[in-house]
């Protein structure tokens, strides 16, 4: 090592399974705000992408708990008092490696606002061909709130936040010369100090998959039982 160049850790920061959650979510979320305009026929698939998307949330907050170290909750769901010394300077050479404490709250708000998409659009109903599976369940006044929810409130919510999200990615790159697309694709990081890694190999992998399958069938089943 030369004098002056400090050596870097690479350590692995986002899991596959968290990296695989990611990008399908991506994928799911375009095809859901495209075949959610387009409407009518388009429906039935709009419902398939929600029912994978309600799974893949599932599958996340299980994986917030017995997933990789970066990717469990307990690292990056902070006190407010946290945040906001993180925003006056205040920065933990932990706050590196996961989601830093602002960007968690944007995680932490797109997750749910997720949640209360895809939780409207199953008492939504477009008054033409397409109902969601539990929109028979309830009164129409419960159903005219959850469609009005869907298509004018958390749509928007959910643009706006991803816009923000994008817009931080951007900010990252430009502002502060940091680039965190790689880690999300590859997984790992370069950091200026050791860290503890998180897991990510043949048996976290499996049980991601089992977990994954698990919530798959709970959706599949709950839809089954409400249709
Ligand atoms: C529909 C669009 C998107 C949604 C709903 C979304 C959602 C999310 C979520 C939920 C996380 C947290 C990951 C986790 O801990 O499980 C995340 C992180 C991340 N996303 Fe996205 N994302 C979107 C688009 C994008 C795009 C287009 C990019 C690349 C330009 C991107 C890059 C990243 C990166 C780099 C992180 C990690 C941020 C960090 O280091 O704290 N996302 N995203
Ligand atoms: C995160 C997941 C979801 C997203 C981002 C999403 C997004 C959208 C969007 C953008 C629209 C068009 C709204 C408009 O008219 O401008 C829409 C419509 C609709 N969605 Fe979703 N959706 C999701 C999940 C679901 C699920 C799981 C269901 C039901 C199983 C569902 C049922 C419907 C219905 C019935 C409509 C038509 C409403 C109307 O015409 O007024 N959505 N959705």
């Amino acid at each position: 090592m030369k004098n002056g160049e400090f050596m870097k850790h690479r350590i692995r920061v986002w899991d596959l399974p968290t990296r695989i959650f990611h990008w399908a979510l991506v994928l799911c979320i375009v095809a859901l705000v495209t075949t959610g305009e387009i409407g009518a026929d388009m429906l039935p698939w709009h419902f398939r992408v929600g029912y994978a998307v309600l799974s893949l949330l599932l599958f996340r907050i299980v994986w917030g708990f017995i997933g990789g170290r970066w990717s469990r909750f307990a690292s990056f769901v902070h006190r407010p008092s946290t945040v906001l010394a993180y925003l006056r300077g205040q920065v933990r050479p932990e706050h590196a490696v996961g989601h830093n404490p602002l960007g968690a709250g944007s995680v932490l708000a797109m997750l749910f606002f997720l949640l209360a998409q895809v939780g409207s659009g199953l008492f939504s109903d477009d008054e033409i061909t397409s109902s969601g599976p539990l929109a028979k369940q309830v009164s129409n006044a419960s159903v005219s709130l959850a469609t009005n929810y869907h298509a004018n409130i958390g749509k928007i919510i959910l643009i706006v936040l991803v816009l923000l999200h994008v817009g931080a990615i951007v900010f990252y790159r430009v502002k502060k010369q940091q680039n965190l697309v790689p880690p999300m694709l590859h997984g790992d990081k370069e950091l200026e100090q050791p860290m503890e890694g998180s897991r990510d190999d043949v048996g976290s992998r499996a049980l991601a998959a089992l977990v994954f399958v698990l919530c798959a069938a709970l959706v599949a089943w709950g839809v089954q039982w409400a249709g």
